[in-house]
Protein backbone atom coordinates (compact mmCIF):
# COMPACT_ATOMS: atom_id res chain seq x y z
CA UNK A 1 0.00 0.00 0.00
CA UNK A 2 1.24 3.38 -0.77
CA UNK A 3 2.35 5.66 2.14
CA UNK A 4 4.98 8.11 2.17
CA UNK A 5 5.01 8.20 5.78
CA UNK A 6 6.44 4.43 6.57
CA UNK A 7 8.71 3.73 8.78
CA UNK A 8 9.12 0.28 8.14
CA UNK A 9 12.52 -1.15 8.15
CA UNK A 10 14.10 2.09 9.99
CA UNK A 11 15.81 1.45 13.28
CA UNK A 12 14.85 4.37 15.79
CA UNK A 13 16.26 5.58 19.12
CA UNK A 14 13.61 7.00 21.35
CA UNK A 15 14.64 8.44 24.74
CA UNK A 16 11.99 9.25 27.47
CA UNK A 17 10.02 6.59 26.03
CA UNK A 18 8.82 5.31 29.42
CA UNK A 19 6.22 8.14 29.61
CA UNK A 20 3.77 10.07 27.94
CA UNK A 21 5.10 11.76 24.35
CA UNK A 22 8.57 9.33 24.37
CA UNK A 23 5.92 6.27 24.88
CA UNK A 24 3.75 7.64 22.24
CA UNK A 25 6.27 8.59 19.77
CA UNK A 26 7.94 4.52 20.30
CA UNK A 27 4.51 2.55 20.30
CA UNK A 28 3.53 4.69 16.95
CA UNK A 29 6.73 4.31 14.92
CA UNK A 30 6.64 0.52 15.73
CA UNK A 31 2.92 0.40 14.29
CA UNK A 32 4.73 2.18 11.25
CA UNK A 33 6.93 -0.96 11.07
CA UNK A 34 10.10 0.82 12.67
CA UNK A 35 12.06 -1.26 14.56
CA UNK A 36 12.68 0.77 18.49
CA UNK A 37 15.45 0.83 20.56
CA UNK A 38 13.75 3.13 23.64
CA UNK A 39 15.79 4.08 26.68
CA UNK A 40 14.04 5.47 30.03
CA UNK A 41 14.98 5.61 33.62
CA UNK A 42 11.93 3.63 35.43
CA UNK A 43 12.19 0.18 34.58
CA UNK A 44 8.15 -1.01 35.35
CA UNK A 45 7.20 1.63 32.65
CA UNK A 46 10.04 1.06 30.04
CA UNK A 47 8.79 -2.43 30.11
CA UNK A 48 5.54 -1.65 29.89
CA UNK A 49 5.84 0.39 26.89
CA UNK A 50 8.38 -2.27 25.52
CA UNK A 51 5.83 -4.53 25.50
CA UNK A 52 3.29 -2.68 23.98
CA UNK A 53 5.60 -2.36 20.49
CA UNK A 54 4.31 -4.03 17.75
CA UNK A 55 6.35 -6.61 17.07
CA UNK A 56 9.19 -6.12 15.17
CA UNK A 57 13.12 -6.35 16.80
CA UNK A 58 12.88 -3.97 19.65
CA UNK A 59 15.60 -3.20 22.45
CA UNK A 60 15.20 -1.59 25.95
CA UNK A 61 17.61 -0.08 27.29
CA UNK A 62 17.71 1.70 31.14
CA UNK A 63 20.09 4.63 31.42
CA UNK A 64 19.58 7.81 33.36
CA UNK A 65 20.74 10.78 31.62
CA UNK A 66 22.38 12.79 34.25
CA UNK A 67 25.18 10.50 34.23
CA UNK A 68 27.41 10.68 31.30
CA UNK A 69 28.50 7.08 32.08
CA UNK A 70 25.12 6.00 31.41
CA UNK A 71 25.43 7.99 28.16
CA UNK A 72 28.66 6.39 26.96
CA UNK A 73 26.90 2.98 27.71
CA UNK A 74 23.64 3.33 26.08
CA UNK A 75 25.30 5.06 22.91
CA UNK A 76 28.07 1.67 22.82
CA UNK A 77 25.01 -0.48 22.66
CA UNK A 78 23.15 1.05 19.59
CA UNK A 79 23.44 -0.37 16.37
CA UNK A 80 23.26 2.15 12.90
CA UNK A 81 20.11 4.39 13.12
CA UNK A 82 17.83 5.78 11.03
CA UNK A 83 16.22 8.14 13.60
CA UNK A 84 16.34 9.47 17.12
CA UNK A 85 13.80 11.19 18.62
CA UNK A 86 14.95 12.88 21.81
CA UNK A 87 11.61 13.23 24.45
CA UNK A 88 13.30 12.95 27.95
CA UNK A 89 12.84 16.04 29.58
CA UNK A 90 11.51 17.75 33.39
CA UNK A 91 9.64 20.69 33.27
CA UNK A 92 10.71 21.89 36.81
CA UNK A 93 8.59 24.93 37.40
CA UNK A 94 9.58 27.77 40.04
CA UNK A 95 9.43 31.28 40.15
CA UNK A 96 12.51 33.06 39.20
CA UNK A 97 13.76 34.65 42.62
CA UNK A 98 13.89 31.03 43.60
CA UNK A 99 16.14 29.64 40.66
CA UNK A 100 19.63 28.07 42.07
CA UNK A 101 22.49 26.95 40.07
CA UNK A 102 21.79 23.55 41.00
CA UNK A 103 18.32 23.68 39.54
CA UNK A 104 19.11 25.08 36.53
CA UNK A 105 22.01 23.19 36.12
CA UNK A 106 19.57 19.78 36.46
CA UNK A 107 17.12 20.94 33.98
CA UNK A 108 19.75 22.08 31.44
CA UNK A 109 21.46 18.81 31.77
CA UNK A 110 18.18 16.74 30.48
CA UNK A 111 16.59 18.85 28.49
CA UNK A 112 19.79 20.26 26.49
CA UNK A 113 23.40 19.09 27.26
CA UNK A 114 22.33 15.12 27.44
CA UNK A 115 20.56 15.35 24.22
CA UNK A 116 23.41 17.42 22.68
CA UNK A 117 25.57 14.88 24.01
CA UNK A 118 24.26 11.99 22.67
CA UNK A 119 23.49 13.28 19.16
CA UNK A 120 27.58 14.48 18.94
CA UNK A 121 28.35 10.57 19.98
CA UNK A 122 25.80 9.00 17.89
CA UNK A 123 27.93 11.54 14.89
CA UNK A 124 30.90 10.92 15.77
CA UNK A 125 31.26 7.00 16.14
CA UNK A 126 29.24 6.99 12.42
CA UNK A 127 25.74 5.66 13.69
CA UNK A 128 23.62 7.98 11.64
CA UNK A 129 22.87 6.14 8.32
CA UNK A 130 22.50 8.33 5.17
CA UNK A 131 19.38 10.23 4.82
CA UNK A 132 19.14 9.75 8.89
CA UNK A 133 16.52 11.99 10.75
CA UNK A 134 17.21 13.64 14.28
CA UNK A 135 14.17 14.81 15.71
CA UNK A 136 14.26 17.15 18.98
CA UNK A 137 11.11 17.46 21.47
CA UNK A 138 11.08 20.58 22.03
CA UNK A 139 7.87 23.25 23.37
CA UNK A 140 6.20 26.48 22.56
CA UNK A 141 7.93 27.46 25.76
CA UNK A 142 10.97 29.59 25.50
CA UNK A 143 10.25 29.64 21.82
CA UNK A 144 6.97 31.20 21.00
CA UNK A 145 5.92 32.30 24.88
CA UNK A 146 6.51 31.29 28.02
CA UNK A 147 4.80 30.86 31.38
CA UNK A 148 4.73 31.93 34.83
CA UNK A 149 7.92 30.13 36.85
CA UNK A 150 9.06 28.88 33.21
CA UNK A 151 12.12 31.25 33.27
CA UNK A 152 14.72 27.48 33.60
CA UNK A 153 12.45 25.49 31.42
CA UNK A 154 11.90 27.95 28.72
CA UNK A 155 16.05 28.47 28.11
CA UNK A 156 16.76 24.43 27.83
CA UNK A 157 13.91 24.45 24.87
CA UNK A 158 15.11 27.92 23.13
CA UNK A 159 18.33 26.21 23.14
CA UNK A 160 17.28 23.51 22.31
CA UNK A 161 15.17 25.21 19.03
CA UNK A 162 18.66 27.11 18.22
CA UNK A 163 20.97 23.32 18.71
CA UNK A 164 18.16 22.31 16.11
CA UNK A 165 19.38 25.09 13.76
CA UNK A 166 22.78 24.60 14.10
CA UNK A 167 22.99 20.56 13.40
CA UNK A 168 21.22 21.34 10.40
CA UNK A 169 24.00 23.20 8.73
CA UNK A 170 26.75 20.95 10.10
CA UNK A 171 25.17 17.53 9.07
CA UNK A 172 23.42 18.32 5.68
CA UNK A 173 25.84 17.61 3.63
CA UNK A 174 25.96 13.90 5.00
CA UNK A 175 22.27 14.17 4.00
CA UNK A 176 21.22 14.02 7.66
CA UNK A 177 18.19 15.84 8.82
CA UNK A 178 17.69 17.88 12.13
CA UNK A 179 14.45 19.29 13.40
CA UNK A 180 12.90 20.04 16.45
CA UNK A 181 8.84 19.59 17.29
CA UNK A 182 7.50 22.72 19.59
CA UNK A 183 4.12 21.05 21.87
CA UNK A 184 1.45 23.18 23.55
CA UNK A 185 0.47 21.50 26.25
CA UNK A 186 0.06 17.69 25.99
CA UNK A 187 -1.56 15.56 28.42
CA UNK A 188 0.77 13.92 30.04
CA UNK A 189 2.44 12.95 33.37
CA UNK A 190 4.92 16.17 33.28
CA UNK A 191 3.04 18.88 35.92
CA UNK A 192 1.57 15.65 37.77
CA UNK A 193 3.73 17.00 40.85
CA UNK A 194 1.12 19.29 42.23
CA UNK A 195 2.98 22.49 41.56
CA UNK A 196 0.38 23.60 38.86
CA UNK A 197 -3.20 23.16 40.24
CA UNK A 198 -6.02 20.98 38.73
CA UNK A 199 -7.87 24.92 38.27
CA UNK A 200 -4.82 26.65 36.87
CA UNK A 201 -5.04 23.78 34.12
CA UNK A 202 -8.69 24.04 33.69
CA UNK A 203 -8.11 27.65 33.36
CA UNK A 204 -5.32 27.48 31.38
CA UNK A 205 -7.15 24.85 28.56
CA UNK A 206 -9.57 27.38 27.73
CA UNK A 207 -6.72 30.00 26.16
CA UNK A 208 -6.15 26.99 23.49
CA UNK A 209 -8.40 27.87 20.43
CA UNK A 210 -9.48 24.93 19.66
CA UNK A 211 -10.08 23.97 23.53
CA UNK A 212 -8.05 21.10 24.55
CA UNK A 213 -4.82 20.15 25.24
CA UNK A 214 -2.96 17.65 22.66
CA UNK A 215 -2.43 14.29 22.97
CA UNK A 216 0.66 12.04 22.89
CA UNK A 217 -0.19 10.24 20.01
CA UNK A 218 -0.65 13.76 18.24
CA UNK A 219 3.21 14.95 18.63
CA UNK A 220 4.15 11.40 18.01
CA UNK A 221 2.53 11.85 14.21
CA UNK A 222 4.49 15.11 14.19
CA UNK A 223 7.50 13.12 14.72
CA UNK A 224 6.70 10.50 12.28
CA UNK A 225 6.37 13.09 9.44
CA UNK A 226 9.76 14.47 10.64
CA UNK A 227 11.17 10.87 10.92
CA UNK A 228 9.60 9.08 7.13
CA UNK A 229 10.52 10.43 3.95
CA UNK A 230 7.69 12.43 3.19
CA UNK A 231 10.10 15.04 4.93
CA UNK A 232 13.06 14.35 2.89
CA UNK A 233 13.53 18.08 2.10
CA UNK A 234 12.88 19.69 5.53
CA UNK A 235 15.61 20.34 8.08
CA UNK A 236 16.56 22.80 10.38
CA UNK A 237 13.02 23.41 11.01
CA UNK A 238 10.66 23.95 14.67
CA UNK A 239 7.55 22.89 13.83
CA UNK A 240 4.95 23.81 15.75
CA UNK A 241 2.10 21.67 17.50
CA UNK A 242 0.12 23.63 19.77
CA UNK A 243 -4.09 24.01 18.78
CA UNK A 244 -3.71 27.41 17.90
CA UNK A 245 -2.38 28.61 21.04
CA UNK A 246 0.38 30.99 19.83
CA UNK A 247 -2.31 32.74 17.57
CA UNK A 248 -3.80 34.71 20.12
N1 LIG B 1 3.58 17.46 28.26
C1 LIG B 1 3.68 18.67 27.75
O1 LIG B 1 2.78 19.51 27.93
C2 LIG B 1 4.87 19.04 26.91
C3 LIG B 1 4.77 20.19 26.12
C4 LIG B 1 5.86 20.55 25.34
C5 LIG B 1 7.02 19.81 25.37
N2 LIG B 1 7.09 18.71 26.16
C6 LIG B 1 8.35 17.97 26.17
O2 LIG B 1 8.13 16.65 25.77
C7 LIG B 1 9.11 15.79 26.35
C8 LIG B 1 8.41 14.61 27.01
O3 LIG B 1 7.61 15.10 28.06
P1 LIG B 1 6.31 14.33 28.59
O4 LIG B 1 5.25 15.32 28.70
O5 LIG B 1 6.12 13.10 27.83
O6 LIG B 1 6.80 14.02 30.09
P2 LIG B 1 6.74 12.72 30.99
O7 LIG B 1 5.49 11.96 30.73
O8 LIG B 1 7.03 13.19 32.37
O9 LIG B 1 7.98 11.87 30.44
C9 LIG B 1 9.29 12.33 30.64
C10 LIG B 1 10.25 11.27 30.17
O10 LIG B 1 11.58 11.77 30.36
C11 LIG B 1 12.33 10.76 31.02
N3 LIG B 1 13.37 11.34 31.88
C12 LIG B 1 13.26 12.34 32.77
N4 LIG B 1 14.42 12.49 33.43
C13 LIG B 1 15.27 11.55 32.93
C14 LIG B 1 16.62 11.19 33.21
N5 LIG B 1 17.34 11.81 34.16
N6 LIG B 1 17.17 10.18 32.50
C15 LIG B 1 16.45 9.51 31.56
N7 LIG B 1 15.19 9.80 31.25
C16 LIG B 1 14.60 10.81 31.94
C17 LIG B 1 11.33 10.02 31.88
O11 LIG B 1 11.87 8.75 32.19
P3 LIG B 1 11.50 7.98 33.58
O12 LIG B 1 10.01 8.10 33.73
O13 LIG B 1 11.93 6.60 33.27
O14 LIG B 1 12.24 8.66 34.64
C18 LIG B 1 10.12 9.97 30.96
O15 LIG B 1 10.23 8.89 30.07
C19 LIG B 1 9.90 16.66 27.31
O16 LIG B 1 11.10 17.06 26.71
C20 LIG B 1 9.00 17.86 27.53
O17 LIG B 1 9.73 19.02 27.85
C21 LIG B 1 6.05 18.30 26.94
Amino acid sequence: MYNPFTLQGKTILVTGASSGIGRAVAIECSRLGANLIITGRDERRLKATFEDLDDYKHQMILADLRVNDNIDRLVKSLPCLDGVVHCAGIADPLPFKFVTQQKLEDILKINFISPTLITREIVKKNLLSKNASIVFISSISGVFCSSVGGSMYSASKGAINGLTKGIAIDLATKGIRVNSVCPGMIETNIFEDGRVSKDQLTEDVKRYPLKRYGKPEEVAFAAIYLLSDASVWVTGSNLLIDGGYTLL
